[in-house]
């Protein structure tokens, strides 16, 4: 009797912890779900979703400039998936990659020993793990990001911290994140806890949040926006937006982390981005990450 009192309560239990753990994510889930099919409608056949997602567009430029039937994982290169001519472009610039010296560098970074006889490698003995990142650390109480973490290492070191948008920093990611790459690992966020939930949520709502006199969210362009052409450039989707980082962009001629890309897209909303360590700036990752789980790691990459 008694021992059957222990199993059912020890099932309970175990049922309980099962239930409020997909519980935390299941609002997350909900939100990538949805964004993927949305997506996925707007692209299959941009011509014909003229009237629905693209109403000041110029039909014959859909029909003739942008591919159709696109796939969740097709998002993966960005706004290269539906413009053929960029797309073309970028396939050219990927047959000797700009970005490769990057990877190189941030190699040697990796087992450069600190002036107390550590390295990079003491702090990160596993590479392969670039799409866990951000996460919620137990121990802190923080998030971190894959930026973040490697300067948390440098002062626990003892050694200067880097810059967060350029130079060592985003080589050493470049290196980091090719690893995970050809490992073949996906994108893999967890949000586990309310801690996590509530880091998403915040996230979200500043993706969301209009700004600027022109009353513009992350969402304006990235969402109803994807596909749509601003300049010369066309605005890429949501989903797949951060698997490729750090990236090569040919505006500024050298490689550069997540965050140096974001604040440039809050700068154009006339506002102050937040700082690159900031909870703030990793729970908008996180929010990012969490809506390209599933999809392969993909960095370092080049973009115009
Ligand atoms: C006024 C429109 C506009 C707004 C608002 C905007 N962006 Fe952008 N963003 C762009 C343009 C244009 C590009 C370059 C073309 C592209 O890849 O989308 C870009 C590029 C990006 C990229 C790089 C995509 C890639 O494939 O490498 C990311 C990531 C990004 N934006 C995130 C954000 C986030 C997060 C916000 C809100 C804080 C935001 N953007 C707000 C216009 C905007």
């Amino acid at each position: 009797m008694f021992s059957k009192i222990v199993k059912s309560t020890t099932f309970l239990l175990f049922a309980a912890t099962t239930l409020s753990a997909a519980n935390f994510n299941a609002g997350a889930e909900k939100d990538r779900l949805e964004m993927i099919k949305y997506f996925e409608a707007k692209f299959e056949d941009p011509a014909k979703n003229l009237n629905r997602f693209f109403p000041y567009s110029d039909e014959e430029e859909l029909a003739t400039k942008y591919d159709k039937g696109l796939k969740h994982m097709d998002f993966n290169i960005g706004s290269y998936a539906y413009s053929k001519d960029a797309k073309f472009q970028y396939e050219q610039l990927k047959e000797m990659p700009p970005y490769d010296y990057a990877i190189d560098k941030g190699e040697e970074l990796y087992t450069k020993k600190f002036a107390n006889g550590n390295s990079l490698q003491t702090c990160f003995p596993d590479l392969t793990n670039a799409g866990t990142y951000p996460y919620f650390d137990e121990k802190s109480k923080k998030m971190v990001s894959l930026t973040s973490t490697i300067n948390d290492c440098l002062r626990a070191n003892g050694e200067k911290e880097w810059d967060t948008k350029k130079g060592p920093l985003a080589e050493f990611q470049a290196y980091w994140v090719n690893e995970s790459k050809e490992a073949g690992k996906i994108f893999d966020i967890k949000i586990n806890s309310q801690a996590e939930k509530d880091a998403y949520e915040r996230g979200k709502e500043y993706y969301y949040t209009q700004r600027g006199y022109l009353k513009l969210s992350c969402a304006t362009c990235h969402v109803q926006g994807a596909g749509q052409r601003v300049r010369n450039e066309i605005l890429s989707p949501l989903v797949g937006q951060v698997t490729h980082f750090p990236v090569l962009r040919l505006k500024w001629t050298d490689i550069g982390t997540v965050e140096r890309r974001l604040s440039g897209c809050v700068v154009d909303q006339g506002q102050v981005p937040p700082k690159d360590e900031s909870q703030t700036m990793i729970e908008l990752l996180y929010f990012l990450a969490y809506m390209s789980n599933g999809m392969p790691v993909d960095g370092p990459d080049v973009r115009k």
